[in-house]
């Protein structure tokens, strides 16, 4: 018979070392065990500081996690995070059980508390995400496609069956890419001089780290609005952000509070002012080795004068200078986002893996059309 699982909120402790901060960091725990099974490596896990910074709450996102315990130990987890300004009727979510726990319906009490949570919330459609390393054939084993019709993720895959099965509909497949560094000299001088050589003299290129400069503040805020919106999104249904300087400034405050490092370089456009391309790295110490790639924009009346490559290689260039430590750079991109993978793809990055992107309106009922291709 199977073991009643206890399921409880999990209170956030104030700092790592409190006394009630164990919950935390045995939930931290499974959530690592979870990653290392799948990718073999710890390049998307968090570290516990980081992960305590990005789930508290704040003006822009709430999050709310359930431990399902046995014996007093946690084997499986569900969280859900609430956008509060924006994306008002949406949810993101995960489930996990520890692998020696599955097939014992866990996964499905888990989920049942966080969308019965999330409908008491108000939110209609929930969100997630499951994590395939490239190391399939899709010539050789069943896949599915996504509803936008780019990319394939495998069929059989235990998260894959199970959101299948709860109602969730695979929208969308981003690739996730590797990077090796340093990127090798010539080229990349290579790479800068042609873009500049099309970018011409109206753009110039500005750096900063962690915080924006005043002057260039509010174009940047801008600039990250329309990053929600420019970005495929497939019939995921994410409405845009509303971002003020406010906005910016509380997200570069939990970076640094994370102890984390962020390089931007923007281009800014010389006869307005305005930011027309930004691109950022994600760097944290604990990890010296890796690098994150993260947002890249070309605002759309600035396209087509491969701004998108400018900022990227100079921001690389700047990387390999500050920190010649970095062996790897890491990056998501929509499997349909053909302009940013052909710039990521000069420059050097590889698959490593696809993430699928699930959707879910609770106002329908669990039928589902894609789970008709088992
Ligand atoms: C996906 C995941 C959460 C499922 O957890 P789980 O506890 O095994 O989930 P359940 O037990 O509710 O259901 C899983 C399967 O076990 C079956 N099952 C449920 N109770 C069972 C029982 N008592 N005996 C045998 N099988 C059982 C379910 O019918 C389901 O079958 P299916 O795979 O053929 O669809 C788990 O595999 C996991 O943590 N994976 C990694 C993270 C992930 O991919 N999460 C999904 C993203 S939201």
């Amino acid at each position: 018979m199977t073991e009643q699982l206890e399921i409880s909120s999990l209170q956030l402790p104030n700092n790592l070392t409190d006394s009630d901060a164990a919950d935390f960091l045995e939930a931290g725990l499974l959530l690592d065990q979870i990653r290392l099974e799948t990718w073999g490596n710890r390049d998307r896990i968090s570290d516990p500081e980081t992960r305590l910074v990005s789930w508290r709450q704040n003006d822009y996102s709430r999050l709310e996690v359930f431990l399902g315990k046995l014996g007093g130990k946690i084997v499986a987890l569900s969280w859900i995070s609430l956008p509060l300004h924006d994306n008002l009727h949406t949810g993101f979510m995960s489930v996990c059980v520890a692998a020696e726990h599955r097939k014992r319906g866990y996964g499905q009490l888990m989920l049942e508390t966080v969308e019965k949570y999330a409908a008491a919330q108000g939110r209609s459609v929930l969100m997630s995400s499951t994590e395939h390393p490239a190391d399939f054939d899709p010539a050789t084993i069943a896949v599915l496609e996504p509803k936008s019709g780019t990319g394939a993720i495998p069929q059989f895959d235990a998260g894959v069956r199970f959101s299948l099965r709860h109602g969730y509909q695979l929208e969308q497949v981003e690739r996730f890419s590797e990077l090796r560094l340093p990127i090798e000299g010539a080229h990349l001088e290579e790479l800068l001089r042609a873009a500049e050589a099309k970018a011409g003299t109206d753009y110039r290129l500005e750096f900063w780290q962690d915080r924006c400069p005043e002057r260039l503040a509010e174009s940047f805020a801008v600039a990250n609005s329309r990053m929600s919106t420019d970005i495929p999104s497939a019939g995921l249904a994410v409405e845009a952000e509303t971002w003020d300087i406010k906005r910016l400034r509380d997200m570069e405050q939990r970076f640094i509070e994370a102890g984390h490092r962020i390089d931007v370089c923007a281009a800014v456009h010389v006869p307005s002012g305005q930011i027309a391309a930004y691109t950022y790295f994600d760097y944290n110490q604990k990890k010296p080795q890796l690098i994150s790639q993260e947002d890249t924009l070309v605002i759309r009346e600035h396209r087509g004068k491969r701004l998108g490559m400018l900022v990227k290689a100079a921001n690389v260039r700047r990387i390999q200078e500050e920190l010649p430590q970095l062996e790897k750079a890491i990056t998501w991109n929509a499997a349909e986002n053909d302009h940013m993978l052909a710039i990521n793809i000069e420059l050097g990055f590889a698959p490593a893996g696809y993430d699928g992107e699930w959707q879910k309106d609770l106002r329908k009922g669990p039928a589902n059309e894609q789970l008709d291709s088992d």
